[in-house]
Protein backbone atom coordinates (compact mmCIF):
# COMPACT_ATOMS: atom_id res chain seq x y z
CA UNK A 1 0.00 0.00 0.00
CA UNK A 2 1.27 3.57 -0.95
CA UNK A 3 1.58 6.16 1.60
CA UNK A 4 -1.13 8.15 0.95
CA UNK A 5 -3.39 5.07 0.72
CA UNK A 6 -2.14 4.61 4.64
CA UNK A 7 -2.71 8.10 5.37
CA UNK A 8 -6.86 7.93 3.75
CA UNK A 9 -7.74 4.42 5.31
CA UNK A 10 -6.02 6.87 8.89
CA UNK A 11 -8.02 9.69 7.96
CA UNK A 12 -11.23 7.40 7.80
CA UNK A 13 -10.44 5.88 11.10
CA UNK A 14 -10.09 9.60 12.52
CA UNK A 15 -12.92 11.06 11.12
CA UNK A 16 -15.32 8.57 12.45
CA UNK A 17 -15.79 11.01 15.77
CA UNK A 18 -16.27 14.48 15.48
CA UNK A 19 -14.04 14.60 18.98
CA UNK A 20 -10.94 14.16 16.36
CA UNK A 21 -11.56 17.87 15.48
CA UNK A 22 -12.31 19.56 18.85
CA UNK A 23 -9.02 17.92 20.18
CA UNK A 24 -7.11 18.73 16.88
CA UNK A 25 -8.03 22.74 17.43
CA UNK A 26 -7.61 22.51 21.24
CA UNK A 27 -3.85 21.19 20.49
CA UNK A 28 -3.64 23.68 17.55
CA UNK A 29 -4.72 26.71 19.69
CA UNK A 30 -2.18 25.84 22.82
CA UNK A 31 0.74 25.85 20.62
CA UNK A 32 0.73 29.52 20.61
CA UNK A 33 -1.52 32.72 22.24
CA UNK A 34 -0.83 34.48 18.50
CA UNK A 35 -3.15 31.20 17.02
CA UNK A 36 -5.60 31.24 19.57
CA UNK A 37 -6.47 35.31 19.06
CA UNK A 38 -7.09 34.39 15.18
CA UNK A 39 -9.88 31.74 16.12
CA UNK A 40 -11.41 34.15 19.00
CA UNK A 41 -14.28 35.66 16.76
CA UNK A 42 -14.69 31.94 15.07
CA UNK A 43 -17.90 29.51 15.12
CA UNK A 44 -15.43 26.74 15.87
CA UNK A 45 -18.58 24.25 15.09
CA UNK A 46 -18.84 25.36 11.22
CA UNK A 47 -14.96 25.19 11.66
CA UNK A 48 -14.51 21.84 12.55
CA UNK A 49 -16.24 20.72 9.31
CA UNK A 50 -14.16 22.91 7.20
CA UNK A 51 -11.42 21.21 8.32
CA UNK A 52 -12.56 17.95 7.61
CA UNK A 53 -12.90 19.19 3.78
CA UNK A 54 -9.75 20.47 4.23
CA UNK A 55 -7.53 17.84 5.31
CA UNK A 56 -8.96 15.44 2.93
CA UNK A 57 -8.31 17.95 0.37
CA UNK A 58 -4.85 17.51 1.24
CA UNK A 59 -4.80 14.34 0.92
CA UNK A 60 -6.50 14.00 -2.63
CA UNK A 61 -4.15 16.48 -3.99
CA UNK A 62 -1.30 14.01 -2.97
CA UNK A 63 -2.87 11.38 -4.79
CA UNK A 64 -3.36 13.37 -7.93
CA UNK A 65 -6.29 15.44 -7.89
CA UNK A 66 -7.03 18.92 -8.81
CA UNK A 67 -4.90 21.35 -6.71
CA UNK A 68 -7.45 24.44 -7.19
CA UNK A 69 -9.27 23.87 -3.82
CA UNK A 70 -6.03 24.74 -2.33
CA UNK A 71 -4.84 27.61 -4.51
CA UNK A 72 -7.88 28.95 -2.89
CA UNK A 73 -7.21 28.25 0.61
CA UNK A 74 -3.61 30.02 -0.32
CA UNK A 75 -5.38 33.17 -0.94
CA UNK A 76 -7.44 33.34 2.01
CA UNK A 77 -4.98 31.93 4.24
CA UNK A 78 -2.08 34.98 2.83
CA UNK A 79 -0.94 37.92 4.03
CA UNK A 80 -3.59 40.12 2.28
CA UNK A 81 -6.49 37.88 4.00
CA UNK A 82 -6.15 35.87 7.21
CA UNK A 83 -2.34 36.86 7.39
CA UNK A 84 -1.25 33.29 8.48
CA UNK A 85 2.42 33.68 9.44
CA UNK A 86 4.32 30.85 7.08
CA UNK A 87 5.74 29.84 10.28
CA UNK A 88 2.49 28.49 12.10
CA UNK A 89 2.06 25.69 9.61
CA UNK A 90 4.31 23.68 11.16
CA UNK A 91 2.63 24.37 14.81
CA UNK A 92 -0.42 22.98 12.22
CA UNK A 93 0.94 19.68 11.39
CA UNK A 94 2.39 19.10 14.62
CA UNK A 95 -1.10 19.44 16.12
CA UNK A 96 -2.60 16.93 13.76
CA UNK A 97 0.32 14.55 13.86
CA UNK A 98 -0.48 14.52 17.62
CA UNK A 99 -4.37 14.21 17.13
CA UNK A 100 -3.85 11.13 14.72
CA UNK A 101 -2.20 9.79 16.99
CA UNK A 102 -4.48 9.79 20.01
CA UNK A 103 -7.19 8.79 17.68
CA UNK A 104 -6.31 6.19 15.30
CA UNK A 105 -5.86 3.00 17.04
CA UNK A 106 -3.48 1.88 14.88
CA UNK A 107 -1.30 4.48 14.70
CA UNK A 108 2.80 3.75 14.47
CA UNK A 109 5.96 6.21 14.54
CA UNK A 110 5.98 5.33 10.62
CA UNK A 111 2.42 6.06 9.86
CA UNK A 112 3.06 9.36 11.62
CA UNK A 113 5.50 9.73 9.13
CA UNK A 114 3.39 8.94 6.50
CA UNK A 115 1.04 11.94 7.72
CA UNK A 116 3.83 14.29 7.52
CA UNK A 117 5.22 13.37 3.91
CA UNK A 118 1.87 13.32 2.47
CA UNK A 119 0.50 16.62 4.17
CA UNK A 120 3.71 18.67 2.57
CA UNK A 121 3.15 19.59 -0.82
CA UNK A 122 -0.46 20.86 -0.23
CA UNK A 123 0.80 22.63 2.83
CA UNK A 124 3.72 24.17 0.74
CA UNK A 125 1.56 25.11 -1.91
CA UNK A 126 -0.94 26.82 0.50
CA UNK A 127 2.05 28.20 2.51
CA UNK A 128 3.75 29.59 -0.58
CA UNK A 129 1.18 31.55 -1.68
CA UNK A 130 1.59 33.70 1.47
C1 LIG B 1 -10.07 29.10 7.63
C2 LIG B 1 -8.01 24.98 6.14
C3 LIG B 1 -3.85 26.33 8.20
C4 LIG B 1 -6.18 29.90 10.43
C5 LIG B 1 -9.85 27.89 7.01
C6 LIG B 1 -10.81 27.20 6.17
C7 LIG B 1 -10.24 26.04 5.79
C8 LIG B 1 -8.91 26.00 6.35
C9 LIG B 1 -10.84 24.92 4.90
C10 LIG B 1 -12.20 27.70 5.78
C11 LIG B 1 -12.21 28.18 4.35
C12 LIG B 1 -11.61 29.55 4.17
O1 LIG B 1 -11.94 30.45 4.97
O2 LIG B 1 -10.80 29.72 3.24
C13 LIG B 1 -6.67 25.02 6.53
C14 LIG B 1 -5.68 24.04 6.16
C15 LIG B 1 -4.51 24.43 6.74
C16 LIG B 1 -4.77 25.65 7.48
C17 LIG B 1 -5.95 22.80 5.30
C18 LIG B 1 -3.15 23.77 6.68
C19 LIG B 1 -2.54 23.48 5.55
C20 LIG B 1 -4.12 27.38 9.04
C21 LIG B 1 -3.19 27.95 9.97
C22 LIG B 1 -3.84 28.93 10.63
C23 LIG B 1 -5.19 29.01 10.08
C24 LIG B 1 -1.72 27.50 10.17
C25 LIG B 1 -3.22 29.77 11.72
C26 LIG B 1 -3.87 30.36 12.69
C27 LIG B 1 -7.40 30.03 9.81
C28 LIG B 1 -8.35 31.11 10.11
C29 LIG B 1 -9.48 30.87 9.33
C30 LIG B 1 -9.19 29.66 8.53
C31 LIG B 1 -8.13 32.25 11.12
C32 LIG B 1 -10.77 31.71 9.28
C33 LIG B 1 -11.61 31.41 10.50
C34 LIG B 1 -12.89 32.24 10.52
O3 LIG B 1 -13.64 32.19 9.53
O4 LIG B 1 -13.12 32.91 11.53
N1 LIG B 1 -8.70 27.14 7.09
N2 LIG B 1 -6.09 25.98 7.32
N3 LIG B 1 -5.31 28.04 9.12
N4 LIG B 1 -7.94 29.20 8.87
FE1 LIG B 1 -7.00 27.64 8.06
Amino acid sequence: MTQTDLVFQSYGRCCRKDEFFVDFYDFFMSSSEAIRNRFVKTDMAAQRHLLRNGVMQLILVARGMSDRKLRDLGTSHNRHNYDIDPSWYELWLNALVKTVRMHDPEFSPELGEAWRDVMKPGIELIRGAY
